[in-house]
């Protein structure tokens, strides 16, 4: 990890910045996001699509991470948006990026967040249904606009990933069947108010082969002549998201092998083509930083228990996917002890707010600081405050600087939306 690195005095840097004084300053749990490592990223993602001779426009999939910070950078650095909710359309718009640079995907969108979509002028909107084309056809022409729509088709292909991260099979709830999908956009040109532009396909995340993003590709290839042979216009092909990462010891797929099989497939078709990158721009630009609350011994050998500040209610990754993440500790004297097996957990009350089984770690004390690693993408933007603990804080670091980006929720704001019913107020 390029941006990680460790030395004698500072410990733990992350780029250029020793972590631990992050720590000391916001207190613990701490996100720190890398804004280089941002930065680095979409550039080698571009570089890899440029070198494939194709134009590619990358719209970052806002939902990996949200912050306002992190959309600046990627704004900066060129990057679209990929938007699932309302909430996250009026984000974009806040950090700057430009309505005709963000695509609305996502399998149920309200008659109310496709109004503000067509109000606002978003670029595209990305259907999933014979229902959601209809239902956007009487939107549009409600207001008197007109709709861009791509076809989000489902391939029926098995990315080989997590069970609760596939998304393009046959029997996930995601895209339009097969074998409707001709019929659909033929029907899409038809109707009022709506513009259909091209077709979009997203099979799954933290996809480790270039494979099944080729078959994907090439059904959507095939679509697409089908349709020109029917006499129908097709300007666009959105390749979705998916792109894997290493977290632990996965051999992900170069962004040049993605650029390599859009290129075979689709690169000759004419289209103008776009991916909705998330995990892959943003897991490796973020750390959580936690600190030890306690070792608890256990009886007959079994590993100890290392409690941590943080908890699933922060990451949850590990409890909902049983995800692997690297921890490393933040205090260089650390590393030269011989690790032993531990039990990292939080102090949430489920079984499953375990963050790692039995991994090899320094003996560590309370008070002790470790950093979580590749927690940058689907990390506080899951967060809850379950067991009413607050929202951690947020940092964010680039070229040896940092600065806060997010405070720590104050616990007074976990009820202050809350009110009794009348009955429940007492008469003083
Ligand atoms: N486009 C669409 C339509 C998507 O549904 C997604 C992710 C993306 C793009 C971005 O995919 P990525 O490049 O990040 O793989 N919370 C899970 C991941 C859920 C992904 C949902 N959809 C996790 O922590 O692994």
């Amino acid at each position: 990890r390029p941006s990680l690195r460790m030395d004698a005095q500072a410990g733990l840097s992350f780029e250029d910045v020793p972590l631990h004084l992050v720590a000391r300053t916001l207190g613990t749990p701490c996100w720190v996001t890398g804004a280089g490592t941002l930065r680095r990223r979409t550039r080698n993602l571009k570089t890899a699509f440029v070198e494939a001779g194709l134009d590619v426009a990358i719209h970052y999939a806002l939902k990996a991470n949200d912050h306002l910070a992190t959309l600046t950078v990627l704004r900066e650095e060129g990057c679209g948006a990929d938007v699932v909710s309302g909430g996250e359309l009026h984000r974009a718009i806040h950090a700057g990026l430009a309505p005709e640079d963000i695509v609305f995907s996502g399998v149920g969108k309200t008659r109310e967040e496709m109004a503000l979509a067509l109000r606002l002028g978003v670029g595209q909107i990305n259907v999933e249904s014979a229902e959601e084309l209809h239902r956007l056809s009487r939107v549009a022409t409600g207001a008197d606009r007109s709709a861009r729509v791509a076809l989000r088709v489902n391939p029926d292909i098995d990315a080989g990933t997590h069970d609760k991260i596939s998304t393009g099979r046959a029997g996930d709830k995601f895209g339009i069947a097969w074998d409707q999908a001709a019929t659909l956009y033929a029907e899409a040109a038809a109707l009022p108010g709506l513009e259909p532009v091209g077709l979009a396909v997203h099979i799954g995340s933290q996809i480790l082969s270039p494979a099944p993003f080729r078959a994907a590709f090439a059904r959507v290839a095939a679509l697409v002549r089908q349709l020109r042979a029917e006499g129908m216009t097709v300007r666009t092909v959105d390749c979705g998201g998916g792109l894997g990462i290493r977290y632990r010891d996965e051999i992900a797929p170069p962004p040049a092998a993605l650029a390599g099989a859009i290129k075979e497939t689709l690169g000759t078709l004419d289209v103008a083509l776009a991916v909705e990158p998330g995990r892959w721009i943003a897991a490796p630009a973020g750390v959580l930083l936690s600190s030890v609350i306690d070792v608890k011994r256990t009886p007959d050998g079994a590993p100890d228990f290392l409690i941590l500040d943080a908890a699933m209610n922060d990451l949850a990754r590990p409890a909902l996917y049983e995800s692997w993440h690297g921890i490393l500790p933040l205090s260089p004297e650390r590393l030269h002890v011989d690790p032993t097996p531990q039990t990292v957990v939080g102090p949430v009350c489920e079984s499953s707010d375990v963050f790692a089984e039995a991994r090899p770690l320094p003996p560590l004390r309370e008070g002790d600081l470790v950093a979580i690693l590749d927690t940058g993408a689907y990390g506080s933007v899951m967060s809850s405050t379950y067991n009413s603990r607050p929202f951690a804080a947020q940092a964010m670091v680039e070229n040896g600087v940092w600065q806060p980006i997010r405070a720590r929720q104050p616990v007074e704001a976990l009820w202050a939306d809350e009110t009794l019913p009348d009955w429940l107020r007492r008469v003083s």
